[in-house]
């Protein structure tokens, strides 16, 4: 009877705890699936389809696809640790943020792996159209500037602006190949965002691009 009662107990405080809406569950940080480097659309197929889009269906992106993203966005793809996007000097000074529900990440691409920056849904700050906040992955593209040795910081950004360029147009081939939804951002309130990302001085928003499944997919 004894053992009854304190089953029924741990059960209610179960429910309980799942059922306020104050509780999150922790976040972690995660390990992605190996990219699939061997699918998609050809090269020009993917050239033909690609554009911005600014309709967002909530869906979350399921994990193979995630990892398939950030691959192609700027993932290593040779032996010496090289990447996807080439970079000024191959200084790699190029990092994704990527903004879910549940977190903020940073996307370690040695590791393929997202590790938590901050437990909070920051996906409605990454522009200032309303769009933003529906799409399930926000990308942040941040120079660490301070990666570039000699020249002035004007030249740092020079690079790193066009550095960006090139992860935002793997983002946009991927997701042409992919069917998915994606707009490269500018108009970004760099102040404020880098403020809730908690960046350091050398740490400079570029760009932002969120990613999703189009509102009309059947
Ligand atoms: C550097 C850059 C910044 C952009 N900023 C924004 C933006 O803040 N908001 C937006 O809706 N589109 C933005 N865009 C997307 C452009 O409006 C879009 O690329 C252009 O209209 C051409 O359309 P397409 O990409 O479908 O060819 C930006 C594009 C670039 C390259």
């Amino acid at each position: 009877m004894k053992r009854l009662f304190l089953i029924i107990l741990m059960l209610s405080l179960f429910t309980t705890i799942f059922q306020d809406p104050g509780f999150t569950a922790e976040v972690t940080n995660m390990r992605l699936l190996p990219p699939d480097t061997e699918g998609g659309k050809p090269l020009m197929q993917a050239l033909s389809e690609r554009k911005s889009s600014r309709e967002f269906r909530p869906d979350e992106l399921p994990p193979q696809v995630l990892s398939n993203l950030l691959w192609a966005a700027n993932g290593v793809n040779r032996p010496d640790g090289r990447r996807t996007s080439p970079s000024a000097k191959n200084t790699q000074e190029i990092e994704i943020y990527v903004a879910k529900k549940e977190a903020l990440y940073l996307y370690d691409a040695k590791e393929h792996a997202l590790t938590v920056v901050i437990p909070e849904d920051i996906r409605s700050r990454i522009g200032r159209q309303v769009f933003v906040q529906d799409a399930p992955v926000g990308l942040i593209f941040v120079a660490n500037t301070g990666k570039f040795r000699g020249g002035s910081e004007e030249d740092a950004l020079f690079y790193s602006a066009t550095d960006t360029g090139y992860v935002s147009q793997n983002v946009y081939l991927f997701c042409a190949s992919e069917g998915l939804s994606t707009v490269v951002l500018g108009t970004i309130d760099r102040d404020q965002l880098a403020k809730t990302m908690k960046l350091q001085p050398r740490q400079r928003i570029i760009l932002t691009q969120p990613v999703g499944y189009p509102k009309n997919r059947s």
